[in-house]
């Protein structure tokens, strides 16, 4: 099968790849670049495991044609902090215990920093609304929700 080239920016870097043009953004992530904390589940936009941001907006990665994002910037969760400086959002979600089996985790946050980077304020709806596309196997919906809802009591993400 012939191939494309797919320029984009990754998690802050310039990628160019040379892929097949029917393979999903999912595969692309996973199967290429090594980037294995976005997670496969239902593949059929159900679960929201696979959420990404394209373009400051959550995608279910699965759902995504890989040549889709030519010229377009994607955030994923290896993006969002690091062991030794956490995302104000993934701190919240260990101090209260949001992490259960951890499957749904990073399609959760990525959908969060969506709310987080454009709201300075969110109620419970707002956060309820957020995660909506994101199932959660271990009912851990309270805590996450309490999780989200301190951050921006702190308000950590204001500028
Ligand atoms: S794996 Fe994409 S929505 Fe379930
Ligand atoms: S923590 Fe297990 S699926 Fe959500």
């Amino acid at each position: 099968m012939n191939t494309v080239k797919v320029s984009f920016v990754i998690n802050g870097k310039k990628r160019e790849v040379e892929i097949r043009p029917n393979i999903s953004l999912l595969e692309l992530l996973r199967d290429h670049l090594n980037l294995t904390g976005t997670k496969r589940g239902c593949e059929v936009g159900e679960c929201g495991a696979c959420t990404i941001l394209l373009n400051g907006r959550p995608v279910n990665s699965c759902l995504v044609l890989a040549p889709q994002i030519n010229g377009k910037t994607i955030e994923t969760i290896e993006g969002l902090g690091t062991e030794s400086s956490l995302h104000p959002l993934q701190k919240a979600f260990v101090d209260k215990g949001a992490v259960q089996c951890g499957f749904c985790t990073p399609g959760m946050l990525m959908s969060l920093k969506a709310l987080y980077d454009g709201r300075a304020a969110v109620n419970r709806d707002d956060i309820k609304e957020a995660i909506s596309g994101n199932l959660c196997r271990c009912t851990g919906y309270q805590q996450i929700e309490e999780a989200v809802e301190s951050v921006f009591t702190k308000g950590s993400n204001e500028p």
